[in-house]
This record gives structure tokens, C-alpha cells and sequence, in this order.
């Protein structure tokens, strides 16, 4: 049986990860990877449900802790019914955003520190990490530009700049600390070439990591 692998998407609203990252799962399929695609939070239906409770822009009382507990709580949800299965199946599982998103949202954008949320998503993930993490760079305003013309904007678009300049210090922080993991990719690139150019980097990736 094939070895699976388990890879993560990350970069700030608007970097166009979502559409990417879907657009590589699809290139990858075609060339007869077993991909499973999957996002953050939700992939699952227990953490969808919790993904709606996050992001339901009515939710406004939701207190900081409040909302990184249930990242981490649907994090291990969709970890034990989803990823860790398919990885164990030799699947390639694709993540829209993991727990590299938590430590700059909630731990630096929400103030409440990235070793706190870095603790209680250890609890919730007891160390299974991706192995690689593709992540798209793009400046925060850029991101609230591109953002801005959507239609509906969930509870987290609709935070400030100032919100989403500290998410941004946050992944900072994130790519020093998980050099190794992390490849970076300039998110102001057309879809098209980062589509391609990422494709063909996991493929070299996956290539060296068959043995
Ligand atoms: P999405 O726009 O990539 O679907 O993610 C929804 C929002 O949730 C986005 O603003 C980033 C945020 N988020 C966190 O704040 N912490 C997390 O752990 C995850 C997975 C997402």
C-alpha cells in the first residue's frame, strides 16, 4: 500500500488559498493521486456545525477562549473521523487551513497568546501535525481588498485591519518557528501559475517521501 501523507494549506483571508488549494486537489487527482480534500474548520459534519457557530456573524458576544476552544474541538473531531483514517489508508489528505491558522488567529489576532493555543491544541491533536504546509503570502490589506467584494462576510472577514495585520505577525511567527514544514509561495501570483507550481512541488515532495 501506498504511504499517505497529510499536507495543509495556510495563509490570511484573501490569499486565495481556498481557491488553490482546490484547484491543486483536482490537478493532483488527474494525475492519479489518491487525494482527499478536505477544510478547516469543518470537513466534517460534527465540525461544520461548529464551524457555523463560529463564523455566524450574529455570534458577537463569542469571547476569545470561547472561539478557540471550538477550533480545537472540531480540529480533533475532523483529526480522529477523517484525517488520521485516510492518511492511514494511504490517502494524500489536503487541508484548507489546520492548526497553524489557530496559533495566528486566535493566539496572536485575538491577543491571547501562542503558547496558551498552542496547548490546548496539543490536547485536542496529542502532536499529529501536517508534514508539509504550502503557505500563500499576501499582504493583510490586500487580502481586506479582495475580501471586501464578497458577498457575505463572516464573522471574522467583518473584524479590522488592525484584527488582521496581527494574524499576519502571527504567521510570522508561525514560518520561523516550522521552518522546516513550511514552503511559502507569493500569494499576488495568478491562480494559474501558483496552481501549477504548487502541483508540481507536492508531487517532487511526495516523490522524496515515497521510501
Ligand atoms: P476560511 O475563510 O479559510 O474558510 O476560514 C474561516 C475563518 O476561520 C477565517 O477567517 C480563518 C478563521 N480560522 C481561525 O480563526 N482559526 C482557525 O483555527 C481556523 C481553522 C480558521
Amino acid at each position: 500500500m501506498k504511504k499517505g501523507h497529510f499536507i495543509s494549506f495556510e495563509g490570511p483571508d484573501g490569499s486565495g488559498k481556498t481557491t488553490i488549494s482546490s484547484l491543486v486537489s483536482q490537478a493532483l487527482k488527474k494525475r492519479g493521486f489518491d487525494v482527499v480534500y478536505t477544510r478547516e474548520p469543518g470537513g466534517i459534519r460534527i465540525s461544520e456545525m461548529i464551524r457555523d457557530l463560529i463564523l455566524d456573524p450574529k455570534n458577537v458576544e463569542m469571547d476569545a477562549k470561547t472561539e478557540a476552544l471550538l477550533y480545537a474541538a472540531g480540529r480533533r473531531q475532523h483529526l480522529v473521523e477523517k484525517i488520521i483514517p485516510n492518511i492511514d489508508a494511504g490517502r494524500i489528505v489536503l487541508s484548507d487551513r489546520f492548526v497553524d491558522s489557530s496559533l495566528a488567529y486566535q493566539g496572536v489576532g485575538r491577543e491571547i497568546g501562542i503558547k496558551e493555543v498552542f496547548d490546548i491544541n496539543m490536547f485536542a491533536i496529542e502532536g499529529y501535525m501536517p508534514e508539509l504546509t504550502i503557505y500563500l503570502d499576501i499582504d493583510p490589506q490586500v487580502g481586506l481588498d479582495r475580501i471586501g467584494s464578497r458577498d457575505f462576510k463572516d464573522r471574522l472577514d467583518q473584524e479590522d485591519i488592525s484584527f488582521h495585520e496581527r494574524v499576519s505577525q502571527g504567521y510570522e511567527l508561525v514560518k520561523e518557528k516550522y521552518q522546516e514544514r513550511l514552503k511559502i509561495f507569493d500569494g499576488n501570483r495568478s491562480i494559474e501559475d501558483l496552481t501549477s507550481e504548487i502541483t508540481e512541488y507536492i508531487i517532487e515532495w511526495i516523490t522524496a517521501h515515497e521510501a
